[in-house]
């Protein structure tokens, strides 16, 4: 699907007209009231924007009294030059955000992508707070995601008619470029979640360790000012990375830990350096602590937090921003095997700290706190990672928010921020000094599960920040509810990797 910024007032070629419509506020309603009784009064929709033709045809339509222009109620008209016309009502003008925004286009998406080739959206009704360029940023954003399929290994495939669209803006030429430019970084962010979301939805039979880093590889290829290094066993075993290795053991392939460095070409000692740290388990069955059937389905899933972080990295790189970037995945599936780590082992992790590992389905925590130290080493101003770390951060969130972990709340608060810019849900929770107590262990310094099957969450980022280094800014991203399945947002797959909170990342890497 193509999409376009269009300066010109007339598009008689497109099948379809996209226009807009507010319902009338409250306040409108009571004025409109005490001065007169007239019921018609009440059909007073708020249109000022479209051509007299589709006023009259509009003014027809309504005449039923049904049509009110709440958000969601659409209305399809036919044009005298026989174009059609859908007026996409949004609702209360006063509650008009870009998540509303987002979300009408992607129900109007899904009622046109089979029937017309192509379609012109008129901006001028669809401006929040009269911002063009954000405006234009959620309404292809939410295209892309929502156009979004994952079908390449079904025989018969649904193609979508829609091949074009038009964003016709009654803007000044002089604002192109910057308009041009919200579109572009808009296409930019669509693009990296569809490359996220493809790659965890990927079965893990096809995606494993070995081709998931050498399918990076081959895409980082193409981003500009980017270096790679990818450590496998023989580099790990020379980094003493003895919790990471551990949850290899049972595999049949071998550990990844993909090393990205993004260097913008005018950096100088002012440039921020953030580095991204992801979980990368191509499949998660709990190793000897076997997940029961039910629970492992969809484990191909747990490498959503390494799939946000690269995406995230790729955008930033394509937007080529001044901030130095080092991504970092820790790629491996939690295989049993004869050769996996057996509960009650004791492991020691690069950082010389001994871990009793308890339960190996908390694997998670062990290759991040093997990465995260090693991203330590670099001394970034920031270190954020992003984790499908527990189920429990689902009981306590739901499976809609974010959870966010911090020893730092400047760093906290930028990243709330973000999430607030980018209409993402996050949540800050707690690291305290009593987890951080049920983390050790009495054979070990410490153990990777709680003594409590309380605040599993909370815990695991307690766990994870005994391999930061001091003084090193971190949070930590419990993304296991996001990354799913996020059925009630309309831009998101129903079934499938959402690709949530990279639009807060790339935000965050934006303002740094
Ligand atoms: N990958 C899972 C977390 C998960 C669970 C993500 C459900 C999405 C849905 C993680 O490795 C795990 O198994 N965590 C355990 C930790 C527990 C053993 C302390 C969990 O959440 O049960
Ligand atoms: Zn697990
Ligand atoms: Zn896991």
């Amino acid at each position: 699907m193509k999409i376009q910024l269009s300066f010109e007032s007339k598009h008689s070629s497109t099948e379809l007209h996209i226009f807009s419509c507010f319902n009338k506020t409250k306040e409108e309603k009571s004025a409109k009231k005490s001065k007169e009784k007239d019921s018609k009064a009440e059909k007073v929709l708020s249109h000022a924007h479209w051509p007299a033709e589709l006023t009259e045809a509009f003014t027809h339509a309504v005449a039923s009294k049904h049509y009110k222009g709440d958000a969601g109620e659409n209305i399809a008209l036919t044009l005298v030059n026989g174009a059609a016309a859908l007026i996409v009502g949004l609702g209360d003008k006063n509650k008009f955000t870009k998540e509303v925004l987002r979300r009408q286009i992607a129900n109007t998406y899904k009622a046109i992508s089979n029937k017309f080739e192509d379609a012109t959206i008129h901006l001028d009704g669809f401006l929040v707070k009269g911002h063009a360029e954000d405006s234009i940023a959620a309404m292809v954003e939410s295209l892309y995601m929502t156009s979004y399929t994952f079908d390449r290994h079904l025989s018969t495939k649904k193609k979508s008619k829609l091949a074009q669209i038009i964003i016709a803006t009654g803007e000044k030429k002089s604002a192109a470029k910057k308009l041009e430019t919200a579109l572009h970084h808009a296409e930019t962010i669509g693009q990296c979640i569809k490359v996220a979301r493809d790659f965890v939805n990927e079965a893990p039979n096809i995606l494993n360790s070995e081709n998931y880093a050498k399918e990076i590889e081959k895409d980082a290829k193409n981003l500009k000012h980017v270096k790679l290094k990818i450590l496998g066993k023989a580099e790990m075993k020379k980094e003493r990375m003895g919790m990471f290795l551990s949850v290899n053991a049972g595999s049949a392939f071998e550990p990844r830990l993909v090393h990205l460095t993004y260097t913008p070409a005018k950096a100088t000692a002012k440039t921020k350096h953030i580095a991204l740290v992801g979980k990368g388990l191509t499949f998660d069955t709990g190793g000897y602590s076997l997940k029961p059937g039910p629970s492992m389905m969809n484990m191909k899933f747990d490498m959503a937090g390494s799939a946000t972080m690269y995406a995230a990295f790729r955008a930033a790189v394509l937007m080529q921003l001044p901030v130095k970037i080092s991504c970092y995945l820790g790629i491996t599936d939690n295989a049993v095997s004869s050769l996996a780590t057996m509960p009650d082992s004791i492991v020691t992790a690069r950082n010389g700290k001994t871990v009793e590992i308890l339960n190996t389905d908390a694997e998670g925590r062990l290759v991040l706190g093997d990465v995260v130290n090693y991203a330590c080493d670099a001394k970034p101003d920031a270190l954020i990672d992003a984790a499908t770390l527990t189920g429990a951060i689902l009981v306590a969130l739901g499976s809609e928010v974010c959870g966010l972990f911090s020893n730092n709340q400047k760093l906290a608060d930028s990243l709330l921020a973000s999430a607030k810019n980018a209409d993402e849900y996050m949540w800050q929770l707690p690291i305290i000094d009593e987890h951080k107590n049920d983390m050790k262990a009495i054979v070990a310094d410490l153990k990777n599960i709680g003594g409590s099957g309380n605040g599993g969450s909370a815990k695991g980022a307690a766990f994870i920040e005994n391999f930061i280094e001091p003084g090193i800014a971190w949070a930590h991203l419990d993304i296991a509810g996001v990354g799913d399945s996020q059925g009630h947002l309309p831009y998101c797959p129903a079934k499938g990797a959402s690709g949530i909170v990279i639009r807060t990342l790339v935000d965050y890497l934006k303002n740094v």
